[in-house]
């Protein structure tokens, strides 16, 4: 398997639903656009079959990092961070659900990121999960922030190991 990114001449934005309104609505309404002005890349899983239908998707870009959100022993670590690659949005279409391409999204992304670091260093990964769905991301690792449950990190440190 491999992602490719996001072709809006290609790929069936419009079919695509994961169950959730607003990450259809980016895909469908705004990743074309976001790619095009260098803000977020989107990459996709496409159906082997069918190219142009979409298994799942995730967007990348940078954030800042609260480093007072951070437990204690990374927060002086990290003291002069400021920046952290960001997996904004992670979905898998509900027709292809529960086979493992979210978990295989996930590690691709994870590992975009890793290469991307090797070139313009950050020492954090950030993750916006869906309520509930920390679960899914503590898995491979990643952590809550101390005041957001919902929103998760792992050190670019952690990623190479387990990559
Ligand atoms: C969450 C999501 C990306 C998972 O994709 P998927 O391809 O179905 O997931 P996988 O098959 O890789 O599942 C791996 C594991 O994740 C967990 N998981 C997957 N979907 C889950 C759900 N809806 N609720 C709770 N846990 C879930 C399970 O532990 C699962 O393992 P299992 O099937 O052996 O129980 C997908 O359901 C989705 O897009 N949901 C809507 C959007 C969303 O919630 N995104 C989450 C990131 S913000």
């Amino acid at each position: 398997m491999k992602s490719v990114l996001l072709d809006k001449s290609r790929h069936d934005r419009k079919r695509f639903d994961c169950g959730v309104k607003a990450l259809n609505n980016y895909l469908q309404l705004m990743a074309s656009q976001q790619l095009k002005k260098d803000n977020t890349r989107t990459f996709i899983l496409e159906d082997e079959q069918h190219p142009q239908f979409i298994k799942g998707y995730y967007s990348l870009t940078m954030t800042t990092i609260d480093l007072n959100a951070l437990p204690p022993r990374l927060r002086k670590k990290h003291q002069n961070a400021n920046s952290a690659g960001l997996i904004a949005r992670l979905a898998v279409d509900r027709r292809y659900s529960r086979k493992g391409f979210g978990e295989w999204l996930l590690v691709d992304a994870l590992a975009k990121l890793l290469t991307a670091s090797e070139t313009v260093a950050f020492p954090f990964i950030i993750v916006d999960s869906k309520e509930g769905m920390a679960p899914f991301y503590e898995k491979f690792g990643f952590s809550s922030f101390l005041d957001t449950p919902d929103k998760l990190f792992i050190t670019v440190a952690d990623v190479r190991n387990i990559l």
